[in-house]
């Protein structure tokens, strides 16, 4: 394993990517590296994590997260529980500091949460002893998808540093979005977003990026597109006229895509809508599309931060032993 020491990475929890340093960064893709190659490997378990209890809280649903995070945790040799909406106490009325407090009670090393509420995972990192992992809440961050998408492109393109990257589609909801910014803001890495003026939030002038409205203009020239899905459940009312004149003017298609550079690149966080924000032959399209990738990487970025928060909560204890 790559021997990265605890104070390259000097927080308690990953709770965003924003105020992150990009040495810091840069530890967490490196290590995220060493598991890449292990996963590849027949016998993908190590016992770093072994006697160690990982968490998964999930407030809000998910299919590759929350199985990545799963993964993640058996494949470093933890015992991994998963708490799901559905079967949770909070159908029952529990609070959310009720059920972390529960929680903290049964001693968990990590706690992995996904909550519908920005700033509801950095609340309930403050009640407990362990470790917390944000992925994902409400609009706010999920920085282990933004480690993600930047150890896929690192590998591909062999470095982050001077890229121009255009995020397209319904900014305003994504907690991907925002994560991704904060990361190829600090690494050096040129931002556009593109999107309807409704899909935008009124605060984007703060984020340092290029604002476009047209795909054509703000794809021209880039490395890499970044599509997002239309975040339905987080809207209240109707942010486009129809799904049609969407996919019309912000899909992104083999038409639009050329007015990126030849050898440019696609990515999405999933779950996909095909048909409304990208259509198959680009989502298919297995020399310019990182999907795939996006997903492998995801469980090692995962296995690096369980391994790294491990390391410092352990450092932590015995600082205070
Ligand atoms: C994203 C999320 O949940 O924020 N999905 C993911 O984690 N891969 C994006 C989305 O839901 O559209």
């Amino acid at each position: 394993m790559a021997d990265v020491a605890p104070y390259s990475y000097p927080h308690r929890h990953l709770l965003g990517i924003e105020g992150l340093a990009p040495g810091e960064i840069s530890a967490l893709l490196d290590l995220s590296e060493s598991y890449v190659e292990q996963s590849r490997r027949d016998d993908k378990k190590v016992a770093v994590l072994k006697g160690r209890t990982v968490i998964n809280v999930f407030f809000e649903t998910s299919t590759r997260t929350r199985t990545s995070f799963e993964l993640a945790g058996k494949r470093l040799g933890a015992d991994v529980i998963n708490i799901s909406p559905d079967i949770s106490a909070i159908k029952k009325g529990e609070t959310l500091l009720d059920t972390a407090l529960t929680l903290n009670a049964m001693r968990p090393d990590l706690l992995v949460v996904r909550h519908p509420q920005s700033g509801a995972v950095h609340l309930l990192s403050e009640k407990v002893d362990g470790a917390v992992i944000n992925a994902g809440d409400g609009w706010h961050e999920h920085p282990t998808q933004a480690l993600l998408d930047a150890l896929t492109i690192r590998r591909r393109l062999g470095g982050l540093t001077g890229l121009t990257v255009a995020i397209c589609g319904d900014i305003m909801h994504s907690r991907v979005a925002r994560s991704n910014i904060h990361l190829f803001n600090v690494m050096g890495i040129r931002v556009r977003v593109v999107a309807p003026p409704t899909l935008l939030p009124p605060e984007m002038d703060r984020f340092g990026v290029e604002v476009f409205h047209d795909m054509r203009a703000g794809l021209d020239g880039v490395d890499i597109v970044m599509m997002l899905r239309l975040q339905t459940e987080r809207m209240q009312g109707s942010f486009v006229p129809s799904v049609r004149e969407y996919f019309h003017f912000f899909g992104l298609d083999a038409r639009k895509l050329a007015a990126a550079r030849p050898d440019a690149l696609v990515m999405h966080p999933g779950p996909m809508n095909r048909g409304v924000e990208i259509d198959s032959d680009v989502a298919d399209d297995i020399h310019r599309s990182l999907i795939q990738e996006q997903v492998e990487m995801g469980v090692a970025v995962r296995m690096a931060c369980l391994d790294l928060l491990t390391r410092k909560l352990q450092s932590n204890r015995a600082e205070a032993a």
